[in-house]
């Protein structure tokens, strides 16, 4: 059918009004005004399909583009936040404001890269969505040396700055107030979002934390425990990625099965006691075995970390995450963010050599607990009171922060609040990722919309198996998620179809095969057992 050509220009000269009118409204947008001292550095209208440079980004951030899927306003400002420290931030306003709904993305380590994935992702589904470099351009912590309000801005200001600014901003730009606010981090984003709801118990109504960096003070201690353990790698016993690879399979012998099901993934790493005895050189071999000195650090790696008074510092690392660690904590490398974390905010000694890293350093990282990061709320009270919610995470297999960390906090929350899970759970719900690695990656099903980038492409955007959408239908409709139904793609690449799914249960409840196959998540249970 040929529509008339009058009814043709009607419709193309109305999207190009409603294209332009968006553009205009964006380009006359002044949002330094109502910000003291801020400076806008971009202000631009993007369309769906472009591909933004960064070209001023600290390339150390790896993030030298972002494609965007929808059209939107641009802004970048420049923001003090005393007379020595700064934020960058980005706020990126789609041009289709959904629910009226403002979303902070947070950042990794001890970074100040600003996560343009999440800017992306949250633009994506019609969120104002802010980004923020939290105080400091790079991956590395030369910044933080004598510049204690940069420490600041890094635990907790750059965060709490620009998602203050970003719902008045939001307002006076589409004209309405905004509605809720909402927060997605991973890792040190993690922290950010649990000290957020601690601290600014009103800044969101819904958190999405995944693998926490929370209990900040003691993690970084425990990291640079690695180094000492497992020596440099040109030391006599040191373990070597091929070597790691043998363990692997010596704990997937031992505990793949402890679950019911041979798949490469430990369903639950807390029941699995590995004995890394069983690979002892005996006989005179020396191939693919341990020496009783790469016993003893193998025993070592999967042991709790005590302090001098006996008291625990952190959890033990859990077993399965080999492949990912060797290359990581395990590389018989410093381990820099530990490294930059001593170096410039703990000792301010620049050449501070982690190879002398003792108990007294893991007690002084505490004792300082600089801007009070440590971020371990007994209750979060006044966060649940006033009705916000909070969706956590771990990967089973994380080689970065032990999964062990995060029933840790779940239950100091339990103890504090003296609650049940059913009772915890009406606003902090935690849900265990059997086979994934640090907030993503790994042979388990570990997309689920956790984050933007990988975990969200591919993903349908529904509640059961995606946490952005599952954190809005428990905001805004009281519909807290039950599971979250995980995704494994072929090779990790969405286009060439689903390799399996899994519905991950909420702690403490544990996934239990109950027959059939198990690529099928209805053969799987949550239990208590
Ligand atoms: C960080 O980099 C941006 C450019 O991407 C720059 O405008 C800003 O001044 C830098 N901030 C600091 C603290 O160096
Ligand atoms: C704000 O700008 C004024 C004028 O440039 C400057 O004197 C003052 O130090 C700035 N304040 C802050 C907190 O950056
Ligand atoms: C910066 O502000 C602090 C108070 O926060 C003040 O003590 C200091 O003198 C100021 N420094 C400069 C250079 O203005
Ligand atoms: C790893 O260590 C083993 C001995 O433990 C050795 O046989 C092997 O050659 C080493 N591999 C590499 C790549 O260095
Ligand atoms: C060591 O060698 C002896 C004699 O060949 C054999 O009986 C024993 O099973 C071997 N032990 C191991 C652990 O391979
Ligand atoms: C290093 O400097 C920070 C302030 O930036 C301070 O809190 C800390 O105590 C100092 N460390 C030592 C060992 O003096
Ligand atoms: C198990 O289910 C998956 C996904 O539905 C399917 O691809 C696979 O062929 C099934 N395996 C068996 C042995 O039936």
């Amino acid at each position: 059918m040929r529509l008339p050509l009058t009814y043709v220009v009607a419709v193309l000269s109305y999207a190009s009004c409603v294209r332009s009118s968006f553009s205009s409204q964006c380009l006359a947008f002044n949002p330094q005004n109502s910000i003291f001292n801020a400076t806008l550095t971009v202000r631009e209208y993007v369309t769906a399909g472009t591909n933004i440079l960064f070209p001023d980004n600290d390339a150390s951030c790896g993030r030298p583009s972002q494609a965007v899927s929808v059209d939107l306003c641009r802004i970048a400002l420049h923001v003090p936040t005393s007379n020595r420290s700064s934020i960058t931030m980005e706020l990126w306003l789609p041009e289709t404001w959904q629910g009226r709904r403002v979303l902070a993305s947070g950042n990794g380590g001890i970074d100040g890269c600003i996560e343009y994935e999440n800017l992306a992702y949250g633009t994506q589904h019609g969120f104002a969505t802010v980004a923020a470099n939290n105080g400091h351009n790079g991956t590395g912590g030369h910044d933080f040396l004598n510049n204690p309000d940069v420490i600041i801005d890094y635990a907790w200001r750059s965060l709490h700055t620009s998602i203050s600014q970003t719902k008045s901003l939001a307002s006076k730009f589409y004209g309405n107030t905004y509605q809720k606010s909402y927060y997605i981090g991973c890792s040190l984003g993690g922290r950010q979002g649990i000290g957020a709801a601690d601290r600014f118990p009103s800044d969101f109504d819904g958190i999405i934390a995944g693998s926490p960096a929370v209990d900040f003070n003691h993690l970084y201690a425990w990291r640079a425990s690695f180094y000492p353990i497992t020596g440099k790698s040109t030391s006599a016993n040191f373990i070597n990625a091929s070597l790691w690879s043998t363990i692997h399979t010596e704990v997937l012998r031992q505990c793949d099965t402890l679950d019911g099901v041979q798949d490469g993934i430990i369903e639950d790493s807390s029941l699995c006691h590995f004995r890394p005895e069983a690979l002892l050189c005996s006989n005179g071999t020396t191939a693919n075995c341990l020496s009783p000195a790469q016993v003893d650090i193998v025993n070592n790696i999967y042991s709790p970390f005590y302090g001098s008074d006996g008291k625990l510092i952190f959890p033990a690392m859990q077993p399965g995450n080999e492949l990912l660690a060797a290359s990581g904590l395990y590389s018989g490398m410093p381990w820099p963010l530990s490294q930059d974390w001593y170096r410039y905010v703990l000792l301010n000694q620049s050449d501070w050599d982690q190879a002398t890293f003792d108990l007294a350093d893991a007690m002084l990282a505490d004792e300082i607990n600089p801007s009070n990061i440590r971020t371990w709320p007994t209750t979060l009270e006044p966060f649940s009171s006033r009705g916000g919610k909070i969706l956590t995470f771990h990967g089973g297999q994380d080689q970065q922060i032990t999964s062990y960390n995060s029933p840790r906090l779940y239950n100091h929350l339990a103890s504090g609040r003296d609650a049940s899970s059913t009772q915890l759970d009406e606003f902090y719900r935690f849900f265990r990722i059997s086979g994934m690695g640090h907030c993503e990656g790994g042979p388990g099903a570990w997309a689920f919309g956790q984050l933007g980038g990988s975990p969200a492409v591919g993903v349908p955007y529904e509640p059961s198996s995606n946490a952005l959408a599952a954190i809005v239908d428990w905001v805004e409709k009281d519909e807290a998620p039950e599971t979250m139904t995980g995704t494994k793609f072929v090779n990790d690449d969405p286009t060439m179809g689903i390799s399996f799914q899994r519905n991950h249960c909420r702690y403490p409840r544990r996934n239990t095969y109950t027959g059939g196959n198990a690529s099928n998540p209805d053969n799987w249970q949550c239990k208590y057992v």
